[in-house]
């Protein structure tokens, strides 16, 4: 192996820079070339290749987003669009990739090397921390700290007009975000998609919840939980009692950005290394994630396919805590 690419693809999370710059100096320390690709798949596919030096990568640990920006890409699930990524990369002399970022980006490179066999690792770049195969995804921490924040926030304003709040979060199909921000908010109650709810206990656990004799009521929820969004559930709430005030406040792209934790930085600068040390190595078609504070090479099929548990433990928390 004399050449490698990184990129960054999908949602940005806080962290994918230190990550980028750990591939790059990992690369250059092994006496690889290496280069970046911007806007990930897509810019595989227009060739939008930038050759990366160490001082390419300088002060970039603590950025937030990604300076090789990043891109949903659909076309790259037709075969003729990842023929033409692959073409450039060989025309560009690359002999492995390190690919940043979540399920999409590692579908993506599980195809791309089964139809034309370039050696990929992945590093789990996500704020969702959905990826089986590691602890945490890059971003997590970051993103959970920003959303315990505003929640921290909400709660003054709560407070002091005797208000309940639906706050959502991101999460596309997992509660991780919701969970920990929740708990770390102490919020009142917690929603989210790995655990079944329905409205009648969203209302009867406000009810029972001593609202009344709270200053205030926070309710986290995630994006994906399947009741339905926090307005959604807010309506329902609002229809069931009346007399509370209530307001919504949808956090949104804010979880996204941000300069990435202490944490985020460490685990993106380890994966990193391990990327280029086990494509090094001759390992290929896996991702590089951390399991109980080691380096755990997980394969994409198992990374993409199975579902990486929530602990519910966690929502009994939820429930000791507000006793
Ligand atoms: O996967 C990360 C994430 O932020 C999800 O939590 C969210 O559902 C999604 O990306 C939003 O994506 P986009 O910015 O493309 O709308």
């Amino acid at each position: 192996m004399k050449k490698i690419a990184v990129f960054t693809s999908g949602g940005d999370a806080p962290g994918m820079n230190a990550c980028v710059r750990a591939v790059v100096r990992a690369a250059l320390y092994n006496g690889l070339e290496v280069v970046g690709i911007r806007r990930g798949y897509k810019g595989m596919a227009d060739a939008d290749f930038i050759p990366m030096e160490s001082h390419s990568v300088s002060d970039i640990i603590g950025l937030g987003g990604t300076i090789l920006k990043s891109a949903r890409f659909d076309e790259f699930r037709d075969i003729e669009w990842r023929k033409k990524a692959y073409e450039n990369c060989v025309k560009e002399g690359i002999d492995g990739l390190v690919a940043i970022g979540g399920n999409g980006t590692f579908t993506g490179a599980k195809l791309l090397m089964e139809n034309f066999g370039i050696p990929t690792i992945g590093c789990p770049g996500t704020i969702d921390n959905d990826l089986y195969g590691t602890d945490y995804t890059i971003g997590f921490d970051t993103a959970v700290n920003t959303a315990l924040d505003a929640i921290d926030k909400i709660r003054d304003t709560a407070a002091s007009h005797d208000r309940v709040f639906f706050v959502e979060v991101m999460g596309r199909d997992a509660g991780f975000i919701a969970m920990q921000s929740g708990i770390g908010g102490g919020a009142e109650d917690i929603l989210v998609p790995e655990i079944p709810d329905t409205i009648d206990e969203v209302i009867d656990n406000l009810k029972k919840g001593g609202y009344k004799e709270k200053p205030s009521h926070i309710i986290v929820v995630a994006e994906g939980e399947e009741i339905g969004n926090a307005n959604f559930i807010a309506q329902k709430a609002k229809e069931a009692l009346p007399n509370l005030d209530i307001r919504v406040s949808n956090l949104g792209h804010i979880q996204r950005g941000g300069s990435p934790s202490a944490i985020d930085r460490i685990l993106a600068s380890r994966m990193g290394i391990a990327a280029v040390e086990g494509l090094i190595a001759g390992k290929s078609n896996v991702m590089a994630g951390i399991i109980d504070d080691k380096v755990a090479y997980t394969s994409f099929d198992d990374a993409i396919n199975k579902k990486k548990p929530l602990d519910v433990e966690l929502n009994k928390m939820v429930e000791i805590l507000n006793s």
